[in-house]
């Protein structure tokens, strides 16, 4: 037996006016995106954007549903919107930004401007990093709150070692 180590490294901005121009104007995006999810049940608001590689933004929200699970995440409203409309393109990044509206939300800490934040589910990093294969391109990812630190990734594919690809299926599907 042989013991494997993964290992992956990412970026922390201190706040938004620490990222990198292009990346900060897509996360202007993916806070305006967030106005428009439908998230009566959860409370919690999810807006993202997707940027590719013809300077089109895509945007999606997290879009809930009274059967709980019929509803789709930003992440994957936007990524799929992106894939639909323009087939082939490869996506250069992809901003998510989150906040949670209920009434029950934890008060600020003192000093502090209340923000909250959210990395992408497993499905969605499921089918991210299917679209990087795809695409043959990585897709950086940029996610945060509306305040606060902002987490910087090269590649989904950092968010799901050993992920489930076989390429008897895709064989199969060509
Ligand atoms: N949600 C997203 O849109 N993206 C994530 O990365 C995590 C969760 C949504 C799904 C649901 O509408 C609400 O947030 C609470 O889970």
């Amino acid at each position: 037996m042989e013991r494997k180590e993964f290992k992956f490294h990412y970026h922390t901005a201190e706040s938004t006016e620490a990222l990198e121009p292009r990346d900060a104007a897509l996360y202007r995006e993916a806070l305006e995106a967030m106005n428009s999810a439908y998230a009566p049940y959860s409370k919690f608001f999810v807006g993202a954007a997707v940027e590719l590689e013809n300077g089109v933004i895509v945007r999606g929200s997290n879009q809930e549903n009274i059967a709980y699970p019929s509803g789709l995440c930003a992440e994957r409203v936007a990524i799929f919107a992106a894939a639909s409309k323009y087939p082939g393109v490869k996506m250069r990044a992809l901003a998510i930004v989150a906040s949670y509206r209920g009434e029950n939300a934890d008060p600020a800490p003192a000093g502090t401007e209340k923000s909250d934040s959210v990395t992408p589910c497993g499905a969605c990093r499921q089918v991210i990093t299917e679209y990087e294969r795809l695409l043959g391109s990585p897709i950086r990812i940029i996610t945060g709150g509306e305040n606060g630190t902002v987490i910087i990734l090269d590649s989904a594919q950092a968010l799901l070692p050993l992920v489930f690809f076989s390429e008897a299926l895709t064989k199969q599907v060509k």
